[in-house]
């Protein structure tokens, strides 16, 4: 019998949980209990990992002004995911889990050393979102007065990759020898500094950290820049992607496997999984008039301007409501998230595309085998490899986490659609079981 199964993750961030609904959590998730808790029903149903998304900075973009952000908890405050990493795995066992850490922000030596820190704390269930970041007023929080251009992120990104690779390697997998009769906790011989000079960094190394139980993290990335496609085609296990719709979703993927392939690499090592926001009810009809509700309701179109402003660095607020975009809009930030966005073409109204909203193009909404059944077909079409779940806005609920692990996720499980344990005892492994 062949194997069906496909991967499934959870995306979020540290922001203020749905503080608006009458099932939310009260907005003040600082502590980390609130998603310590998310993880642990996310590892009973045995999803393969939840990632905290990041961004650096208070957005300022849409009305000109961070009212838009702060005023909803849109996007800001965000709490460093790091940390939260760290917590979420003492509260779990078998879960992966990424944070994202910006090579604008981080030093690469301080960055290898945390994520190693935390590989080993997690027992190898760590992974690194790879991010340049892509917002001018996070590049301001760092020294700089502009954000450099993609390629120039990218380029300076692919040498932060050469020097993190090497301090990972700085320690071979038989350093620490623990030879207690002669006194030899490691054996300095196989702990190597790197020496790296290069264009844009100089890191002598070796990490002081020792080898952690994968050797590096998992790596995660979501680029769909042609050169944001190479990167995550030469370094990713994991890339995210926005679900585009079929088409798109199948081009992506091939394109990801056949960069990889080109660069000596075997295609099935990198798993590239879609964006989806399901919305689950007991019938259709329910689920459709739920989905409804929620966009009609207050201060959703201004949230999700706001949202997608901050995120690409364009301000919506220019924009007519009512009238489609004048023209495909481009930008310095993340230009396959406005993309799927803009829908450039459709001629839908600035309102009907922010009623759709950011997550999916596939029509996920009915009841949980319903919407078992759709994604089943899609992957089929598509080829693989998953999907990763993400509420509007990123802000999650108890509420919406329970209907996914109780309902959709035993509908995939029904189907052979999905994991039901984990076969191996780190991140990469579970990753490569199919
Ligand atoms: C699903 C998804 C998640 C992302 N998560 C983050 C993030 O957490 N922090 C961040 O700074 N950028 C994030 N990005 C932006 C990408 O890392 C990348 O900078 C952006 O897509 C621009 O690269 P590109 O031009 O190659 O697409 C994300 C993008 C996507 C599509």
């Amino acid at each position: 019998m062949t194997d069906k199964r496909f991967h499934l993750a959870w995306f979020l961030n540290f922001t203020p949980d749905e503080w608006r609904d009458p099932f939310g959590q009260g907005g003040q998730p600082w502590d980390g209990q609130f998603y310590m808790d998310l993880a642990r029903t996310l590892e009973r149903a045995c999803f393969d990992f939840v990632l905290f998304e990041d961004k650096l900075m208070v957005s300022e973009i849409y009305r000109g002004s961070a009212e838009g952000c702060l005023r909803g908890g849109v996007i800001a405050p965000k709490h460093d995911p790091v940390p939260l990493a760290v917590a979420v795995g003492t509260a779990t066992t078998h879960l992966g889990i990424v944070a994202t850490m910006s090579t604008l922000g981080y030093p690469p030596y301080l960055l290898a050393r945390a994520a190693s820190t935390i590989d080993s704390l997690t027992k190898g269930r760590f992974a690194w979102n790879i991010v340049t970041s892509a917002e001018e007023l996070a590049a301001r929080n760092f020294g700089m007065d502009a954000l450099p251009p993609r390629d120039l992120r990218y380029e300076m990104a692919e040498e932060y990759m050469q020097v993190v690779n090497k301090l990972f390697d700085s320690w071979a997998p038989d350093a620490v020898v623990l030879d207690r009769e002669n006194g030899i906790y490691a054996d300095h011989t196989k702990v190597k500094p790197i020496d790296h000079d290069g264009t844009y960094f100089k890191v002598r190394g070796p990490l002081n950290t020792v080898r952690s139980p994968q050797g590096r993290p998992v790596y995660v990335q979501a680029g769909s820049s042609p050169t944001g496609r190479s990167f995550g085609a030469k370094h990713a296990d994991v890339i995210l992607s926005p679900a585009s719709g079929i088409d798109d979703m199948r081009e992506f993927r091939a394109d990801i496997r056949t960069r990889a392939a080109k660069l000596g690499r075997d295609p099935d090592s990198i798993k590239v999984i879609f964006a989806i926001t399901p919305v689950l009810a007991d019938t259709e009809a329910e689920a459709r008039a739920k989905e409804r509700r929620m966009v009609e309701s207050d201060g959703y179109i201004d949230d999700m301007l706001a949202s997608i402003s901050a995120i690409t660095d364009i301000d919506f607020s220019q924009f007519a409501i009512d009238e489609p975009l004048p023209h495909r809009l481009v930008t310095n930030g993340e230009q396959g998230t406005l993309d799927r966005f803009q829908e450039y073409g459709s001629g839908k109204t600035l309102r009907q595309l922010a009623e759709a909203g950011l997550a999916s193009a596939l029509d996920l909404t009915g009841t949980p085998d319903q919407v078992a059944e759709r994604m089943g077909d899609v992957m089929d079409a598509v080829g693989g490899d998953g999907f990763f779940v993400c509420q509007p806005f990123l802000r999650s609920s108890r509420r919406y986490v329970m209907e996914i692990t109780e309902g959709l996720v035993p509908a995939l499980q029904k189907r052979g659609l999905m994991r039901t344990g984990y076969a191996g005892s780190t991140f990469r492994d579970n990753l490569l079981e199919f």
